[in-house]
């Protein structure tokens, strides 16, 4: 079991900052949240109510949940905290600015992490005091369910912060993955982006509409990535021969015609308008409360699932169930 943090900071309480206040509250833990918007704490609340719908489904609702406050300075929120998440704008001027803010008041040994969805850790390390405790560790959305979570240091990060980084997320009941080259957007992102650009061209070619590719991602291959990602279920596409015989089968295909590479469609009125209108077209009749809420109960049964097969994800929900929260039985 690794130990929980007494304390944890949230800087910046936006869609992604409220969810690991929610993920860490959940988990029992204090948590000091600061944010400069008088709508930051109606934000915290709203997503925090869809993470206890969340866990309650799980069968993970805490006995006691952690405390929730609202701090009046970034100074005032890290004061005591063992790990700070900054979840600020993605610019890297506010985050540094952040984060000499974090410095005047934090411990010298807490680790500040920022949830960037790309910016190199080195690139935001650059003014620091104490450049060696500061890590990504970029989550992915609703934080409060989704287990992944990549750890990418700087290089003046210190390894150590990059072990205890890795140690406190797992304690938070998620999967870490240390991406050790650092590359901007790391890894889901460039994968996700691969994907989003080409989704863009069909759309922009007028091949299909947007809820014609959520379907072709739905109904097949995104079922399949949930459980087992790409390479395994190409290893089974292999058959007996394995993964050899399939990419020399299908590995060819990949420099014929049909993939735009890092060709990126030019966002045009024109094209924005078509995506507005599809989109509304498709999901237009759900609030996006509606939708969170069909979402976050689709992923927890489908977690459920799949901690039943002791697989994947559901590895992650299991060990969560076994760790020293007294949950609600
Ligand atoms: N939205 C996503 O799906 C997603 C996923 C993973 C990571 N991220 C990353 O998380 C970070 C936050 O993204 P978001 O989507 O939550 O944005 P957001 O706009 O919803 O939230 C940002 C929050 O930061 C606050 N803020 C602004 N200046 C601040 C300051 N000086 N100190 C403290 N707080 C300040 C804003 O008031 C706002 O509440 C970004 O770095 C983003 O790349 C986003």
């Amino acid at each position: 079991v690794t130990e929980l943090p007494g304390r944890v900071a949230v800087v910046g309480a936006g869609v992604i900052g409220g969810a690991w206040a929610s993920r860490w509250h959940m988990r029992g833990v204090d948590v000091s949240v600061s944010d400069p918007s008088p709508d930051a704490r109606r934000i915290v609340a709203t997503v925090l109510d869809n993470a206890r719908v969340a866990w309650a489904r799980m069968g993970l609702s805490p006995e006691t949940e952690g405390t929730l406050t609202m701090a009046s300075s970034v100074g005032d929120a890290v004061e005591g905290a063992v790990m700070i998440q900054e979840s600020a704008p993605e610019n890297v001027e506010i985050k540094r600015s952040v984060y000499a803010e974090i410095e005047a008041a934090c411990a010298d040994d807490a680790v500040i992490a920022s949830s960037t969805s790309g910016i190199k850790p080195t690139q935001l390390q650059g003014e620091m005091r104490l450049p060696e405790r500061l890590v990504v560790g970029h989550p992915f959305n609703p934080v409060y369910l989704l287990p992944m979570v990549e750890v990418v240091g700087g290089t003046e990060t210190a390894a150590s912060t990059i072990e205890q980084a890795m140690a406190l997320y797992t304690a938070a009941g998620m999967r870490p993955l240390h991406v050790k080259v650092e590359i901007d957007a790391f890894i889901a992102d460039r994968l996700l982006e691969a994907v989003w650009r080409e989704a863009l061209w069909l759309v922009n070619d007028g091949v299909a509409t947007t809820e014609e590719i959520d379907d072709a991602i739905r109904f097949g291959f995104g079922l399949r990535w949930g459980q087992m990602g790409l390479f395994e279920t190409y290893r089974i596409a292999g058959g007996e021969a394995g993964f050899g015989h399939f990419i020399k089968q299908f590995g060819p295909t990949l420099a014929w015609p049909w993939t735009k590479l890092m060709d990126v469609p030019e966002l045009t009125d024109q094209l924005v308008d078509e995506l507005e209108t599809q989109s509304d077209a498709q999901s237009g009749m759900h609030s996006i409360r509606e939708l969170e809420r069909i979402r976050d109960n689709n992923l927890v049964d489908m977690m459920l699932a799949l901690e039943k097969n002791q697989w994947g994800a559901g590895e992650v929900l299991a060990r969560l169930r076994n760790t020293a929260v007294p949950t609600v039985q």
